[in-house]
């Protein structure tokens, strides 16, 4: 049986101004009425699973509490008291799991990804789910179209299963390596979901990371009960190293395996990665909200309370919100998150 993870406590901060440090990008209904993270548990729906665990940061428990019981799942809500990143939110999630006496596969899902094509993606599940079963911690390749820095690669081994052994795992490469890993072929990117069973990923925490394994068994002894709520043991948790499961984890293991994603994935890691996501006008513009666009191209608008003109420009973001405004070129977006280091360090 599987048991969905669903990761919620990332602050997705190359959206801002729409994502804000209370209202991340997991929580923002930027491509439908549903939000990301109820687009996330829709897709549970095709999947034979047991309700998911939801990790996630206690500042945002009222938002994914609301958002879960609009999407009309059930689910268990573990709030963490500070983001110490994906590998001890996994980590708990795989020791919750086990209590039950159970060694469930985990279907580890970030809770802020597009997926088009929903038939293709259980399809994928279902490919990986007797690699997990034999012990491989199966990663979800996507095919890359360009040398993304913020990605995982992977390097496809021999063939295994509907997939491929793991031959090298290489988290956010730089831009020469991805260059270099695209150029290779071979090379998968890696989508950061995840199919592992749950005593898999702990015997690996054990060999890889034993502070981290020690730190999150302590907070799940420790987690105790709070209105619909988990919340993870605060010191036990807080001293657990901070790392993702793809530095943690993928880049050292000897088990893991990929298996193809075909499904129109996307992180919408940024404006640019958004207005990708989206059906264009006929001059390459996507506007939401009052934009009115003349001689504009390429150009993406969000327009949240006041009308938004452009006129004679091309390639450009433009996002307004009741406080702020942002104004970029399309091939800065990445840019963004370092903005916002700078203004919260400006006050
Ligand atoms: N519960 C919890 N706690 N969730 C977290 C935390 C945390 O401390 N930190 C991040 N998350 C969630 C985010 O909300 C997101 O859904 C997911 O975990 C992945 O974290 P990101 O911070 O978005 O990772 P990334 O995008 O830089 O990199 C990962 O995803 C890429 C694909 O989008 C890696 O797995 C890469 O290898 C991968 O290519
Ligand atoms: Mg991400």
């Amino acid at each position: 049986m599987i048991q969905p993870v669903i990761l919620s406590g990332g602050s997705g901060t190359r959206l801002w101004p729409l994502s804000r440090e209370q209202m991340p990008k997991q929580f923002l209904r930027l491509t439908s009425s549903e939000s990301l993270l109820q687009q996330t548990l829709a897709r549970l729906k095709g999947l034979s699973a047991q309700p998911p665990i939801l990790m996630g940061h206690h500042a945002h428990r009222f938002l994914m509490a609301e958002q879960l019981r609009e999407s009309g799942l059930s689910g268990t809500l573990v709030l963490e008291p500070e983001g110490r990143n994906t590998a001890p939110a996994i980590a708990c999630a795989a020791l919750l799991a086990r209590q039950t006496g159970e060694d469930p596969l985990l279907l580890v899902l970030p809770a802020d990804h597009v997926i088009g094509d929903l038939a293709a993606f259980t399809q994928s599940v279902s490919c990986a789910e007797p690699l997990a079963a034999q012990g491989y911690l199966v990663t979800f390749g996507v095919v890359p179209t360009y040398p993304e820095t913020g990605y995982g690669y992977i390097a496809c081994g021999s063939p295994l299963g509907a997939g491929h052994q793991v031959s090298s795992f290489i988290e956010k490469p730089n831009a020469a390596r991805a260059q270099h890993l695209l150029e290779e072929g071979n090379t998968l990117w890696n989508s950061g979901m995840f199919l592992l069973q749950a005593s898999t990923y702990l015997s690996q925490l054990e060999r890889l990371q034993p502070a981290m394994l020690a730190a999150c068994q302590k907070a799940v002894d420790e987690a105790h009960g709070d209105l619909d709520f988990l919340r993870l043991g605060e010191d036990a948790f807080c001293s657990s190293p901070a790392e993702s499961i793809d530095y943690a984890v993928m880049e050292h293991c000897d088990c893991a395996a990929v298996v193809p994603l075909d499904a129109q994935w996307s992180d919408i890691g940024s404006f640019d990665a958004l207005w990708a996501t989206q059906t264009p006008d006929n001059a390459g513009n996507v506007v939401s909200g009052d934009g009115m666009l003349t001689n504009t191209q390429r150009s993406l608008v969000i327009a949240k309370h006041r009308l938004v003109a452009t006129l004679g420009v091309e390639d450009l973001i433009v996002v307004e919100t009741s406080d702020s405004v942002l104004v970029a070129h399309r091939n800065q977006a990445q840019q963004v998150k370092q903005l916002v280091v700078s203004l919260t360090q400006a006050g």
